[in-house]
């Protein structure tokens, strides 16, 4: 029996991660911005939220499936965009992307990725999405629209939420910052997770492939990639640039970042065919609502209109299910499959992935829910909101 095989829960693989990972790498994936107040915040909403099952309905076959960017996906949870995997281990983002195809569901890659947009299409022939940043030099966004049509990828991900980056003060206090300053603390510790260390440096040097071939006009290392990267996010970006990539992409298109009901009507008023209410994990803005608090309201003011996703502190089928109920057409989730790459490259995504599948599986069971339209507000019961709307007399 491997350690794997003990995993039985997103938290043990968590742990496994944690064991495998040096501490600078491992607080990347589970850190928040500042005080991680919202990153707690993002759990502590689902347990605000209680689940009321009806009983006696024939759940012998329960189906989860749903679809999401136009595309069939067998799980109502996709692979939200995160940057560098190969930092945690040489399956990388090829190994996430195949994993994400076998278990039927959509693998959405990071402009930060270590893997190039094409190398992750011919690694995997799974439901795809390219996630972009507002760029300064529009050129740029030009090239990755371009390459990821010709990829063909069936969605565009434009994230929103980082017109400046969020002050994630583990990633300070360890030396994860562009370039690496990692102390000589940092680097026994590296020495001491001699796994990670093994196969990190019989890996291929890790780049960010996207921009690589930006880095050799430049003739650039990682440190001054990193200053033109930084140099390249757009502090200045509005909505009108959000339109004219809309026009320019002409498919599929998500905004993800969006947190209150008026920005969800511009993202769609500018052409966004879904929006994903998100946080950034809590990366971001530290104080930022909880993304499952700002679910109703967006749903309410435009789940008619385009398709309306969420992510932030899924751990458990039953946030899955929950999200679901409250209106989100399906989910995505960035550090439970992190956890299970840190812990064992690709089997350990594919171990984070199936974990979900059958927990969501076994929660719409319990609930009486053979499809996930059965789910709806009657099934929640909400603390806060049941608790304020006593105090009304209603
Ligand atoms: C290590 C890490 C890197 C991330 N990188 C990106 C990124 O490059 N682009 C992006 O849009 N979101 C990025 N995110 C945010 C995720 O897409 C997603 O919003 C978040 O992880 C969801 O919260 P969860 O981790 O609790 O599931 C990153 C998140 C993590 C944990």
């Amino acid at each position: 029996m491997t350690a794997l095989d003990r995993a039985h829960n997103i938290e043990d693989l968590r742990r496994l991660a944690k064991r495998r990972l040096p501490q600078a790498m491992f607080d990347y994936i589970d850190g928040g911005a500042e005080d991680e107040g919202t990153m707690r915040g993002n759990r502590d909403a689902f347990c605000e939220v209680s689940l009321i099952p009806r009983q006696l309905v024939d759940v012998s076959k329960v189906d989860p499936k749903t679809t999401a960017f136009g595309c069939d996906i067998d799980l109502p949870f996709m692979i939200a965009p995160t940057g560098m995997s190969a930092m945690f281990h040489p399956d990388a983002e090829r190994g996430v992307a195949r994993a994400a195809g076998r278990s039927g569901t959509l693998y959405s890659l990071s402009t930060m990725g270590s893997t190039s947009i094409e190398d992750v299409a011919a690694s995997s022939s799974g439901s795809k999405a390219f996630q972009i940043y507002a760029f300064r030099d529009r050129a740029l966004t030009s090239e990755f629209i371009e390459r990821a049509r010709s990829a063909r990828y069936d969605a565009l991900i434009l994230t929103v939420d980082v017109p400046v980056a969020g002050n994630r003060e583990r990633d300070l206090r360890n030396g994860m910052t562009l370039p690496p300053a990692l102390g000589l603390m940092g680097i026994l510790d590296i020495a001491r997770h001699w796994r990670w260390s093994l196969d990190y440096v019989r890996a291929p040097r890790m780049t960010l492939a996207n921009v690589a071939h930006r880095i050799a006009e430049a003739n650039a290392d990682i440190s001054t990639l990193s200053g033109y990267i930084a140099n390249q996010f757009s502090s200045s970006m509005t909505w009108d640039d959000a339109r004219s990539i809309a026009e320019e992409w002409g498919g599929p298109l998500a905004i993800k970042g969006v947190l209150h009901p008026d920005d969800a009507r511009r993202a769609v008023d500018a052409g966004a065919s879904a929006v994903v209410v998100s946080n950034h994990g809590g990366r971001q803005l530290d104080g930022a609502i909880a993304s499952m608090d700002a679910l109703p309201g967006i749903v309410d003011a435009i789940g008619d209109r385009c398709e309306v996703f969420l992510d932030g502190g899924i751990r458990r089928g039953s946030d899955i299910v929950k999200a679901i109920a409250l209106g989100a057409k399906a989910c995505f989730v960035g550090r439970p499959y992190l956890y299970g790459l840190g812990a064992a490259g690709e089997a350990g995504v594919e171990e984070a992935l199936t974990i979900l599948a059958s927990e969501t599986r076994r929660v719409m069971a319990l609930m009486g829910a053979t499809a996930l339209g059965d789910l709806d507000r009657t099934c929640l019961s909400h603390r806060t909101l049941a608790a304020s709307s006593h105090q009304r007399g209603e």
